[in-house]
Protein backbone atom coordinates (compact mmCIF):
# COMPACT_ATOMS: atom_id res chain seq x y z
CA UNK A 1 0.00 0.00 0.00
CA UNK A 2 1.34 3.11 -1.10
CA UNK A 3 0.95 6.56 1.26
CA UNK A 4 -0.73 9.63 0.19
CA UNK A 5 -0.67 12.45 1.72
CA UNK A 6 -2.60 15.27 0.48
CA UNK A 7 -3.69 18.89 2.12
CA UNK A 8 -5.73 21.94 1.71
CA UNK A 9 -4.79 25.47 1.94
CA UNK A 10 -5.96 26.19 5.83
CA UNK A 11 -8.31 29.13 5.33
CA UNK A 12 -8.00 32.16 7.46
CA UNK A 13 -10.94 32.63 9.77
CA UNK A 14 -11.79 36.21 9.09
CA UNK A 15 -14.81 36.03 7.48
CA UNK A 16 -17.18 32.61 6.66
CA UNK A 17 -16.43 30.39 4.36
CA UNK A 18 -17.42 30.85 0.64
CA UNK A 19 -17.45 29.15 -2.51
CA UNK A 20 -13.40 29.48 -3.17
CA UNK A 21 -13.02 27.28 -0.12
CA UNK A 22 -15.59 24.75 -0.63
CA UNK A 23 -14.09 24.41 -4.26
CA UNK A 24 -10.77 23.99 -2.82
CA UNK A 25 -12.08 21.11 -0.12
CA UNK A 26 -13.79 19.32 -2.96
CA UNK A 27 -11.37 19.26 -5.11
CA UNK A 28 -9.15 17.69 -2.62
CA UNK A 29 -11.32 15.49 -2.00
CA UNK A 30 -11.82 13.91 -5.10
CA UNK A 31 -8.35 13.42 -5.01
CA UNK A 32 -8.32 11.78 -2.11
CA UNK A 33 -11.02 9.51 -2.96
CA UNK A 34 -9.93 8.83 -5.97
CA UNK A 35 -6.42 7.88 -4.51
CA UNK A 36 -8.88 5.34 -1.61
CA UNK A 37 -9.99 3.75 -4.74
CA UNK A 38 -6.47 2.88 -6.07
CA UNK A 39 -5.83 1.34 -2.64
CA UNK A 40 -3.48 4.09 -1.67
CA UNK A 41 -3.45 5.15 2.09
CA UNK A 42 -4.59 8.18 2.11
CA UNK A 43 -4.35 11.01 4.77
CA UNK A 44 -6.46 14.17 4.33
CA UNK A 45 -5.75 16.88 5.98
CA UNK A 46 -7.33 20.56 6.13
CA UNK A 47 -8.23 23.03 8.33
CA UNK A 48 -8.13 26.37 9.02
CA UNK A 49 -5.36 29.64 9.65
CA UNK A 50 -6.44 31.38 12.65
CA UNK A 51 -3.39 33.77 13.66
CA UNK A 52 -2.70 37.04 12.17
CA UNK A 53 -3.69 40.80 12.14
CA UNK A 54 -6.37 39.86 10.25
CA UNK A 55 -8.08 37.80 12.90
CA UNK A 56 -6.95 40.09 15.33
CA UNK A 57 -8.47 43.03 14.16
CA UNK A 58 -12.23 40.90 13.20
CA UNK A 59 -12.03 39.84 16.53
CA UNK A 60 -11.05 43.47 17.94
CA UNK A 61 -14.11 44.30 15.59
CA UNK A 62 -16.68 42.17 16.73
CA UNK A 63 -15.35 43.47 20.53
CA UNK A 64 -14.49 39.83 21.40
CA UNK A 65 -11.35 37.56 22.68
CA UNK A 66 -9.45 36.44 19.76
CA UNK A 67 -9.87 33.02 20.44
CA UNK A 68 -13.76 33.08 21.16
CA UNK A 69 -13.67 34.58 17.69
CA UNK A 70 -11.26 31.61 16.34
CA UNK A 71 -13.35 29.44 17.81
CA UNK A 72 -17.08 30.27 16.18
CA UNK A 73 -15.31 30.76 12.90
CA UNK A 74 -13.52 27.59 12.83
CA UNK A 75 -16.61 25.92 13.92
CA UNK A 76 -18.09 27.34 10.64
CA UNK A 77 -15.26 25.77 8.69
CA UNK A 78 -15.70 22.74 10.09
CA UNK A 79 -19.14 22.47 9.73
CA UNK A 80 -18.57 22.94 6.13
CA UNK A 81 -16.67 20.05 5.32
CA UNK A 82 -19.38 17.60 6.80
CA UNK A 83 -22.07 19.25 4.76
CA UNK A 84 -19.57 18.95 1.81
CA UNK A 85 -19.32 15.23 1.95
CA UNK A 86 -15.89 16.34 2.42
CA UNK A 87 -13.28 12.86 3.58
CA UNK A 88 -10.73 14.88 5.80
CA UNK A 89 -8.82 12.44 8.23
CA UNK A 90 -8.07 15.66 10.63
CA UNK A 91 -8.74 19.32 10.56
CA UNK A 92 -5.81 21.49 11.92
CA UNK A 93 -6.28 24.76 13.88
CA UNK A 94 -3.30 26.59 14.12
CA UNK A 95 -3.66 27.60 17.46
CA UNK A 96 -3.97 24.24 19.00
CA UNK A 97 -0.91 23.56 21.44
CA UNK A 98 0.50 20.53 18.76
CA UNK A 99 1.11 23.04 16.58
CA UNK A 100 2.58 26.04 18.72
CA UNK A 101 4.31 23.02 20.24
CA UNK A 102 5.85 22.50 16.62
CA UNK A 103 6.25 25.52 15.19
CA UNK A 104 8.57 26.78 18.34
CA UNK A 105 10.60 23.77 17.91
CA UNK A 106 11.04 24.21 14.25
CA UNK A 107 12.03 28.15 15.07
CA UNK A 108 14.24 27.47 17.71
CA UNK A 109 16.03 24.45 15.47
CA UNK A 110 16.17 27.24 12.73
CA UNK A 111 18.11 30.01 15.14
CA UNK A 112 20.76 27.23 16.91
CA UNK A 113 21.31 26.58 13.28
CA UNK A 114 22.20 30.04 12.54
CA UNK A 115 19.28 30.21 9.46
CA UNK A 116 17.76 33.21 11.82
CA UNK A 117 19.64 36.56 12.88
CA UNK A 118 18.17 39.55 13.87
CA UNK A 119 18.61 42.53 12.04
CA UNK A 120 17.14 46.84 11.99
CA UNK A 121 14.62 47.10 9.51
CA UNK A 122 13.64 50.32 7.45
CA UNK A 123 10.93 49.92 5.30
CA UNK A 124 7.82 50.59 3.48
CA UNK A 125 4.96 48.16 5.35
CA UNK A 126 1.38 47.03 4.25
CA UNK A 127 -0.60 46.56 7.01
CA UNK A 128 -3.31 45.03 4.59
CA UNK A 129 -0.88 41.94 3.62
CA UNK A 130 0.91 42.49 6.59
CA UNK A 131 3.92 42.49 4.63
CA UNK A 132 7.40 44.69 3.97
CA UNK A 133 7.10 46.07 0.60
CA UNK A 134 9.96 46.88 -1.81
CA UNK A 135 10.54 49.43 -4.66
CA UNK A 136 9.59 46.75 -7.44
CA UNK A 137 5.91 46.40 -5.71
CA UNK A 138 4.92 50.08 -6.97
CA UNK A 139 3.16 51.18 -9.76
CA UNK A 140 5.74 52.68 -12.35
CA UNK A 141 4.34 56.13 -11.08
CA UNK A 142 5.63 55.16 -7.72
CA UNK A 143 1.83 54.66 -5.59
CA UNK A 144 1.56 51.10 -3.94
CA UNK A 145 -1.31 48.91 -5.83
CA UNK A 146 -4.35 49.11 -4.25
CA UNK A 147 -3.93 45.36 -2.53
CA UNK A 148 -1.63 47.19 0.04
CA UNK A 149 -3.95 49.47 1.11
CA UNK A 150 -2.45 51.84 3.55
CA UNK A 151 1.49 51.70 3.18
CA UNK A 152 3.64 53.53 5.79
CA UNK A 153 7.27 53.76 6.35
CA UNK A 154 8.67 51.91 9.68
CA UNK A 155 11.74 50.58 11.43
CA UNK A 156 12.06 47.85 12.95
CA UNK A 157 14.21 45.28 14.93
CA UNK A 158 13.11 41.73 13.18
CA UNK A 159 14.41 38.57 13.16
CA UNK A 160 14.78 36.93 9.26
CA UNK A 161 15.36 33.61 7.78
CA UNK A 162 18.33 33.39 5.26
CA UNK A 163 16.24 32.43 2.43
CA UNK A 164 18.44 34.10 0.02
CA UNK A 165 20.94 31.23 0.49
CA UNK A 166 19.05 28.62 -0.71
CA UNK A 167 17.76 30.41 -3.63
CA UNK A 168 20.43 28.29 -5.81
CA UNK A 169 19.07 25.52 -4.29
CA UNK A 170 15.18 25.84 -5.09
CA UNK A 171 16.17 26.85 -9.08
CA UNK A 172 18.12 23.46 -8.88
CA UNK A 173 15.03 21.87 -7.37
CA UNK A 174 12.75 22.76 -9.86
CA UNK A 175 14.77 21.82 -12.71
CA UNK A 176 14.73 18.18 -11.76
CA UNK A 177 11.29 18.14 -10.66
CA UNK A 178 9.77 19.38 -13.41
CA UNK A 179 6.23 18.89 -12.15
CA UNK A 180 6.70 20.39 -8.60
CA UNK A 181 3.75 22.55 -10.15
CA UNK A 182 0.67 21.43 -11.49
CA UNK A 183 -0.82 23.03 -13.93
CA UNK A 184 3.32 23.07 -15.70
CA UNK A 185 2.29 27.02 -16.53
CA UNK A 186 2.60 27.89 -12.97
CA UNK A 187 5.79 25.90 -12.59
CA UNK A 188 7.33 28.75 -14.84
CA UNK A 189 5.59 31.65 -13.21
CA UNK A 190 8.01 30.28 -10.19
CA UNK A 191 10.63 29.82 -12.40
CA UNK A 192 10.52 33.98 -13.44
CA UNK A 193 10.19 34.95 -10.19
CA UNK A 194 13.33 33.40 -8.84
CA UNK A 195 14.84 34.99 -11.85
CA UNK A 196 15.40 37.93 -9.21
CA UNK A 197 17.46 37.59 -6.37
CA UNK A 198 15.58 36.80 -2.87
CA UNK A 199 15.43 38.39 -0.06
CA UNK A 200 15.48 37.31 3.41
CA UNK A 201 12.45 36.66 5.04
CA UNK A 202 11.22 38.34 7.99
CA UNK A 203 9.85 36.08 10.38
CA UNK A 204 8.74 38.26 13.00
CA UNK A 205 6.18 41.00 14.59
CA UNK A 206 6.79 43.01 17.33
CA UNK A 207 4.35 42.15 20.14
CA UNK A 208 3.67 45.99 20.00
CA UNK A 209 2.43 45.45 16.53
CA UNK A 210 0.93 42.17 16.79
CA UNK A 211 -0.17 40.34 19.52
CA UNK A 212 -2.41 37.40 17.70
CA UNK A 213 0.27 34.71 16.80
CA UNK A 214 3.07 32.19 18.55
CA UNK A 215 5.85 34.00 20.26
CA UNK A 216 9.12 33.48 19.00
CA UNK A 217 10.85 30.50 21.42
CA UNK A 218 13.62 32.30 21.62
CA UNK A 219 12.64 36.12 22.09
CA UNK A 220 9.22 36.20 23.57
CA UNK A 221 8.69 40.33 22.60
CA UNK A 222 7.79 38.90 19.31
CA UNK A 223 5.74 36.63 17.68
CA UNK A 224 6.12 34.27 14.66
CA UNK A 225 4.60 36.09 10.94
CA UNK A 226 1.65 34.18 9.81
CA UNK A 227 2.79 32.65 6.72
CA UNK A 228 5.74 30.89 9.16
CA UNK A 229 3.24 29.88 11.95
CA UNK A 230 0.62 28.62 9.04
CA UNK A 231 2.94 26.86 6.31
CA UNK A 232 4.08 24.16 9.27
CA UNK A 233 0.22 23.27 9.68
CA UNK A 234 1.30 20.30 6.97
CA UNK A 235 4.14 19.17 8.90
CA UNK A 236 2.36 19.46 12.76
CA UNK A 237 -0.82 17.40 11.57
CA UNK A 238 2.03 14.31 10.68
CA UNK A 239 4.65 15.00 13.34
CA UNK A 240 3.56 11.63 15.33
CA UNK A 241 2.97 9.59 11.73
CA UNK A 242 6.23 10.12 9.56
CA UNK A 243 5.44 8.03 7.25
CA UNK A 244 3.45 10.59 5.69
CA UNK A 245 6.11 13.07 4.90
CA UNK A 246 6.49 14.43 2.68
CA UNK A 247 3.57 15.17 1.43
CA UNK A 248 2.28 14.03 -1.84
CA UNK A 249 0.18 16.61 -2.91
CA UNK A 250 -0.70 20.61 -1.35
CA UNK A 251 -3.77 21.28 -3.15
CA UNK A 252 -3.89 25.65 -3.13
CA UNK A 253 -5.00 28.53 -5.00
CA UNK A 254 -2.69 30.03 -7.43
CA UNK A 255 -2.70 33.08 -5.25
CA UNK A 256 -0.60 31.67 -2.75
CA UNK A 257 1.78 29.68 -5.15
CA UNK A 258 4.55 32.42 -5.25
CA UNK A 259 6.03 33.28 -2.95
CA UNK A 260 4.73 31.18 0.04
CA UNK A 261 4.27 27.37 -1.30
CA UNK A 262 6.45 27.53 -4.31
CA UNK A 263 9.86 29.43 -2.68
CA UNK A 264 9.33 29.34 1.55
CA UNK A 265 8.17 26.25 2.03
CA UNK A 266 10.28 24.32 0.37
CA UNK A 267 13.49 25.98 1.15
CA UNK A 268 12.10 26.34 5.22
CA UNK A 269 11.99 22.36 4.86
CA UNK A 270 15.25 22.13 3.12
CA UNK A 271 16.95 24.31 5.51
CA UNK A 272 15.70 21.79 8.22
CA UNK A 273 16.90 19.25 6.52
CA UNK A 274 13.03 17.95 5.79
CA UNK A 275 12.49 16.43 2.37
CA UNK A 276 10.12 19.26 0.90
CA UNK A 277 6.49 17.81 -1.18
CA UNK A 278 6.28 15.97 -3.54
CA UNK A 279 3.64 18.16 -5.84
CA UNK A 280 1.80 21.56 -5.34
CA UNK A 281 -1.27 22.01 -7.52
CA UNK A 282 -2.26 25.71 -7.77
CA UNK A 283 -6.12 25.77 -9.41
CA UNK A 284 -7.79 28.71 -10.52
CA UNK A 285 -9.78 31.22 -8.87
CA UNK A 286 -13.76 31.56 -9.00
CA UNK A 287 -15.90 34.60 -10.33
CA UNK A 288 -19.87 34.39 -10.05
CA UNK A 289 -21.62 35.48 -12.45
CA UNK A 290 -18.83 37.12 -14.48
CA UNK A 291 -18.11 39.09 -11.70
CA UNK A 292 -15.38 38.80 -8.60
CA UNK A 293 -17.08 37.43 -5.54
CA UNK A 294 -18.02 39.94 -2.73
CA UNK A 295 -19.95 39.89 0.48
CA UNK A 296 -20.70 43.27 0.10
CA UNK A 297 -22.36 43.48 -3.03
CA UNK A 298 -24.43 40.63 -2.67
CA UNK A 299 -22.43 39.05 -5.37
CA UNK A 300 -21.65 35.72 -3.12
CA UNK A 301 -22.64 32.21 -3.11
CA UNK A 302 -23.16 30.82 0.71
CA UNK A 303 -21.74 27.25 -0.09
CA UNK A 304 -23.85 25.31 2.27
CA UNK A 305 -27.03 27.13 1.71
CA UNK A 306 -26.38 26.12 -2.30
CA UNK A 307 -26.00 22.64 -1.24
CA UNK A 308 -29.19 22.79 1.42
CA UNK A 309 -31.02 23.88 -1.86
CA UNK A 310 -29.83 21.78 -4.68
CA UNK A 311 -28.05 18.66 -3.09
CA UNK A 312 -24.15 18.46 -1.92
CA UNK A 313 -23.58 16.23 -5.40
CA UNK A 314 -25.31 18.55 -7.69
CA UNK A 315 -22.77 21.50 -6.01
CA UNK A 316 -19.65 19.15 -6.12
CA UNK A 317 -20.66 18.52 -10.01
CA UNK A 318 -20.81 21.46 -10.88
CA UNK A 319 -17.56 23.26 -9.48
CA UNK A 320 -15.74 20.22 -10.91
CA UNK A 321 -17.52 19.69 -14.05
CA UNK A 322 -17.04 23.75 -14.94
CA UNK A 323 -13.29 24.55 -13.59
CA UNK A 324 -10.02 23.15 -15.75
CA UNK A 325 -7.43 23.66 -13.14
CA UNK A 326 -4.85 25.29 -15.37
CA UNK A 327 -8.01 28.42 -15.38
CA UNK A 328 -10.07 30.63 -13.73
CA UNK A 329 -13.85 30.23 -13.91
CA UNK A 330 -17.05 31.56 -13.53
CA UNK A 331 -20.09 30.21 -11.21
CA UNK A 332 -22.79 31.56 -13.40
CA UNK A 333 -26.18 30.57 -11.90
CA UNK A 334 -27.48 30.02 -15.32
CA UNK A 335 -24.81 27.43 -16.17
CA UNK A 336 -25.64 25.78 -12.77
CA UNK A 337 -29.57 25.34 -14.03
CA UNK A 338 -28.80 24.63 -17.35
CA UNK A 339 -26.07 21.51 -16.15
CA UNK A 340 -28.46 20.58 -13.26
CA UNK A 341 -31.26 19.94 -15.97
CA UNK A 342 -29.50 18.38 -19.03
CA UNK A 343 -27.03 16.50 -17.29
CA UNK A 344 -28.14 15.49 -13.24
CA UNK A 345 -31.72 15.44 -13.74
CA UNK A 346 -31.95 14.09 -18.07
CA UNK A 347 -29.19 12.30 -18.59
CA UNK A 348 -28.33 10.52 -15.26
CA UNK A 349 -31.44 10.82 -13.23
CA UNK A 350 -33.55 9.77 -16.08
CA UNK A 351 -31.24 6.66 -16.63
CA UNK A 352 -31.43 5.20 -13.27
CA UNK A 353 -35.20 5.87 -12.85
CA UNK A 354 -35.64 3.53 -16.29
CA UNK A 355 -33.51 1.01 -15.28
CA UNK A 356 -35.47 0.92 -12.05
CA UNK A 357 -38.52 1.81 -13.48
CA UNK A 358 -38.71 -1.45 -16.00
CA UNK A 359 -36.80 -3.71 -13.96
CA UNK A 360 -39.81 -3.90 -11.75
CA UNK A 361 -41.75 -4.12 -14.91
CA UNK A 362 -40.61 -6.64 -16.91
CA UNK A 363 -38.67 -8.78 -14.65
CA UNK A 364 -40.56 -8.48 -11.18
CA UNK A 365 -37.84 -6.52 -9.95
CA UNK A 366 -34.77 -8.73 -10.38
CA UNK A 367 -31.78 -8.06 -12.58
CA UNK A 368 -31.81 -10.82 -15.01
CA UNK A 369 -28.58 -12.43 -15.95
CA UNK A 370 -27.68 -11.78 -19.93
CA UNK A 371 -28.31 -14.85 -22.31
CA UNK A 372 -25.10 -14.90 -23.59
CA UNK A 373 -21.23 -13.71 -22.79
CA UNK A 374 -19.34 -10.84 -24.03
CA UNK A 375 -17.57 -13.26 -25.91
CA UNK A 376 -20.52 -15.15 -27.29
CA UNK A 377 -22.28 -11.83 -28.87
CA UNK A 378 -19.52 -11.24 -30.77
CA UNK A 379 -18.82 -14.93 -32.33
CA UNK A 380 -19.38 -15.71 -35.80
CA UNK A 381 -22.81 -17.25 -34.96
CA UNK A 382 -24.36 -13.45 -34.07
CA UNK A 383 -22.50 -11.60 -36.40
CA UNK A 384 -24.69 -8.05 -36.30
CA UNK A 385 -27.13 -9.26 -33.87
CA UNK A 386 -25.38 -7.65 -30.70
CA UNK A 387 -24.13 -4.41 -32.35
CA UNK A 388 -25.83 -2.39 -29.87
CA UNK A 389 -24.59 -4.32 -26.83
CA UNK A 390 -21.15 -4.59 -27.99
CA UNK A 391 -21.36 -0.36 -28.35
CA UNK A 392 -22.08 -0.04 -24.97
CA UNK A 393 -19.89 -2.49 -23.76
CA UNK A 394 -17.07 -0.73 -25.35
CA UNK A 395 -17.69 2.54 -24.36
CA UNK A 396 -17.76 1.30 -20.91
CA UNK A 397 -14.51 -0.66 -21.07
CA UNK A 398 -13.08 2.77 -22.98
CA UNK A 399 -14.75 5.56 -20.30
CA UNK A 400 -13.03 3.06 -17.60
CA UNK A 401 -9.35 3.82 -19.27
CA UNK A 402 -9.90 7.23 -19.91
CA UNK A 403 -10.90 8.26 -16.38
CA UNK A 404 -8.54 6.71 -14.19
CA UNK A 405 -5.81 7.98 -16.80
CA UNK A 406 -7.80 11.67 -16.72
CA UNK A 407 -8.12 11.63 -12.67
CA UNK A 408 -4.19 10.30 -12.37
CA UNK A 409 -3.66 13.70 -14.48
CA UNK A 410 -6.18 16.32 -12.56
CA UNK A 411 -7.84 16.19 -15.74
CA UNK A 412 -11.74 16.33 -14.15
CA UNK A 413 -13.59 18.11 -16.16
CA UNK A 414 -13.00 16.07 -18.85
CA UNK A 415 -13.26 12.80 -17.01
CA UNK A 416 -16.71 13.85 -16.14
CA UNK A 417 -17.64 15.08 -19.86
CA UNK A 418 -16.60 11.61 -20.84
CA UNK A 419 -18.52 9.68 -18.17
CA UNK A 420 -22.07 11.66 -19.02
CA UNK A 421 -21.33 10.70 -22.31
CA UNK A 422 -21.18 7.70 -21.68
CA UNK A 423 -24.50 7.67 -19.38
CA UNK A 424 -25.99 9.50 -22.72
CA UNK A 425 -25.06 6.70 -24.74
CA UNK A 426 -26.79 3.70 -22.79
CA UNK A 427 -29.56 5.99 -22.82
CA UNK A 428 -29.72 6.12 -26.40
CA UNK A 429 -28.75 2.21 -25.94
CA UNK A 430 -32.09 2.08 -24.48
CA UNK A 431 -34.32 4.01 -26.58
CA UNK A 432 -32.70 1.64 -29.22
CA UNK A 433 -33.57 -1.71 -27.51
CA UNK A 434 -36.78 -0.02 -26.48
CA UNK A 435 -37.55 -2.72 -23.71
CA UNK A 436 -41.03 -1.81 -23.17
CA UNK A 437 -41.75 -3.23 -27.56
CA UNK A 438 -39.73 -5.96 -26.34
CA UNK A 439 -41.83 -6.88 -23.19
CA UNK A 440 -44.94 -7.03 -25.24
CA UNK A 441 -43.65 -9.65 -27.86
CA UNK A 442 -43.60 -13.37 -25.79
CA UNK A 443 -41.70 -14.93 -28.62
CA UNK A 444 -38.48 -16.58 -27.02
CA UNK A 445 -35.67 -14.42 -29.16
CA UNK A 446 -37.28 -10.71 -27.66
CA UNK A 447 -37.99 -12.25 -24.73
CA UNK A 448 -34.21 -13.33 -24.66
CA UNK A 449 -33.01 -9.89 -25.79
CA UNK A 450 -35.06 -8.30 -23.19
CA UNK A 451 -33.37 -9.81 -20.16
CA UNK A 452 -29.64 -9.22 -21.76
CA UNK A 453 -31.22 -5.65 -22.16
CA UNK A 454 -31.95 -5.39 -18.49
CA UNK A 455 -28.50 -6.92 -17.54
CA UNK A 456 -26.43 -4.35 -19.68
CA UNK A 457 -28.72 -1.64 -18.62
CA UNK A 458 -27.73 -2.30 -14.92
CA UNK A 459 -24.13 -3.37 -14.92
CA UNK A 460 -23.53 0.10 -17.20
CA UNK A 461 -25.52 1.85 -13.87
CA UNK A 462 -22.84 -0.05 -11.72
CA UNK A 463 -19.79 0.93 -13.65
CA UNK A 464 -20.69 4.49 -13.80
CA UNK A 465 -21.54 4.95 -10.11
CA UNK A 466 -18.43 3.34 -9.08
CA UNK A 467 -16.63 6.07 -11.57
CA UNK A 468 -18.68 9.04 -10.06
CA UNK A 469 -17.75 7.66 -6.77
CA UNK A 470 -15.02 10.35 -6.15
CA UNK A 471 -16.98 13.13 -7.39
CA UNK A 472 -20.29 12.29 -6.35
CA UNK A 473 -19.95 9.96 -3.18
CA UNK A 474 -23.88 10.38 -2.01
CA UNK A 475 -24.81 9.53 -5.40
CA UNK A 476 -22.92 6.71 -6.34
CA UNK A 477 -24.07 5.32 -2.86
CA UNK A 478 -28.03 5.73 -3.89
CA UNK A 479 -27.41 3.89 -6.79
CA UNK A 480 -25.57 0.84 -5.44
CA UNK A 481 -28.59 1.10 -3.04
CA UNK A 482 -30.88 0.81 -5.44
CA UNK A 483 -29.31 -1.47 -7.55
CA UNK A 484 -28.95 -3.62 -4.33
CA UNK A 485 -25.34 -3.86 -4.73
CA UNK A 486 -22.29 -3.13 -1.92
CA UNK A 487 -19.12 -2.53 -3.91
CA UNK A 488 -15.57 -3.36 -3.01
CA UNK A 489 -13.54 -0.30 -1.03
CA UNK A 490 -11.06 -0.12 -3.60
CA UNK A 491 -11.12 -1.25 -7.41
CA UNK A 492 -8.79 -3.10 -7.19
CA UNK A 493 -5.01 -3.34 -7.21
CA UNK A 494 -4.83 -1.24 -9.75
CA UNK A 495 -3.21 -0.94 -13.57
CA UNK A 496 -0.57 -3.60 -14.49
CA UNK A 497 2.76 -2.20 -16.15
CA UNK A 498 1.27 -2.96 -19.54
CA UNK A 499 -1.54 0.15 -18.19
CA UNK A 500 -4.33 -2.72 -18.34
CA UNK A 501 -7.43 -2.64 -15.86
CA UNK A 502 -7.00 -4.92 -13.36
CA UNK A 503 -9.40 -3.35 -10.98
CA UNK A 504 -12.38 -5.59 -10.34
CA UNK A 505 -14.66 -3.32 -9.13
CA UNK A 506 -14.50 -1.83 -12.61
CA UNK A 507 -14.54 -5.05 -14.73
CA UNK A 508 -17.53 -5.84 -16.66
CA UNK A 509 -19.00 -9.01 -15.59
CA UNK A 510 -22.58 -10.35 -14.01
CA UNK A 511 -22.39 -8.87 -10.67
CA UNK A 512 -25.63 -7.58 -10.27
CA UNK A 513 -27.40 -11.15 -11.35
CA UNK A 514 -30.34 -11.53 -9.22
CA UNK A 515 -30.36 -8.38 -7.40
CA UNK A 516 -33.31 -6.79 -6.25
CA UNK A 517 -33.76 -3.08 -7.43
CA UNK A 518 -35.32 -0.69 -5.33
CA UNK A 519 -38.84 0.47 -6.28
CA UNK A 520 -37.19 4.23 -7.71
CA UNK A 521 -34.89 6.40 -6.52
CA UNK A 522 -35.32 9.73 -6.52
CA UNK A 523 -31.75 11.60 -7.26
CA UNK A 524 -31.92 15.01 -8.57
CA UNK A 525 -35.54 16.62 -7.79
CA UNK A 526 -36.11 19.15 -10.42
CA UNK A 527 -36.00 22.37 -8.24
CA UNK A 528 -36.53 25.81 -9.72
CA UNK A 529 -34.08 28.36 -8.53
CA UNK A 530 -34.89 29.43 -5.31
CA UNK A 531 -34.97 33.11 -4.53
CA UNK A 532 -31.72 33.69 -2.36
N1 LIG B 1 -4.53 31.30 5.17
C1 LIG B 1 -4.00 31.37 3.86
C2 LIG B 1 -3.47 30.02 3.41
C3 LIG B 1 -2.42 29.41 4.30
S1 LIG B 1 -1.94 27.84 3.73
C4 LIG B 1 -0.66 27.41 4.69
C5 LIG B 1 -5.07 31.83 2.89
N2 LIG B 1 -6.35 31.70 3.30
S2 LIG B 1 -7.63 32.16 2.44
O1 LIG B 1 -8.76 31.87 3.27
O2 LIG B 1 -7.48 33.49 1.96
O3 LIG B 1 -7.67 31.24 1.17
C6 LIG B 1 -7.77 29.84 1.32
C7 LIG B 1 -7.79 29.17 -0.04
O4 LIG B 1 -8.98 29.55 -0.74
C8 LIG B 1 -6.60 29.59 -0.91
O5 LIG B 1 -6.02 28.47 -1.53
C9 LIG B 1 -7.23 30.49 -1.94
O6 LIG B 1 -6.60 30.47 -3.18
C10 LIG B 1 -8.62 29.91 -2.04
N3 LIG B 1 -9.56 30.88 -2.58
C11 LIG B 1 -9.91 32.08 -2.04
N4 LIG B 1 -10.75 32.72 -2.89
C12 LIG B 1 -10.94 31.96 -4.01
C13 LIG B 1 -11.74 32.05 -5.16
N5 LIG B 1 -12.46 33.10 -5.44
N6 LIG B 1 -11.75 30.98 -5.99
C14 LIG B 1 -11.05 29.84 -5.73
N7 LIG B 1 -10.29 29.71 -4.66
C15 LIG B 1 -10.12 30.81 -3.86
O7 LIG B 1 -4.72 32.25 1.79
Amino acid sequence: MKNFYITTAIDYVNGSPHLGHAYEKVLADVIARFRRLMGDKVFFLTGVDEHGQKVQQSARARGIPPQQFCDEVSAEFRALCVKLDISNDDFIRTTEPRHKTVVRALLQKLFDQGEIYRAEYRGFYSTRQEQFLQDKDRHPDGSWPEIYGEVTEITESNYFFRLSKYQAWLVGFLKENEHFVFPRHRQQQVIEFLAEPLNDLCISRPKERLEWGIPLPFDEGYVTYVWFDALVNYYTAVVDKPEFWPANLHVIGKDILVPPHAVYWPIMLHALGLPPPKQVLAHGWWSINGKKMSKSTGNFVEPAAFADNYGVDALRYFMIREMSIGQDSDFSEAQFHARYNAELANNLGNLVNRVLNMTNRFAAGVIPAPELTVDEMLSEEFKGKYEDEMVLRLSWGLVCTQLIGAYEKFEFHSALASLFGTFAVTNTYIEKRAPWKLGKSTTPADQALLRTSLAMMAESLRIGANLLRPIMPGTADKIFAALGYTPQVTWGPGLDENQKMRMKELEWGTRLTSNKVAESAILFPRTEPKAK
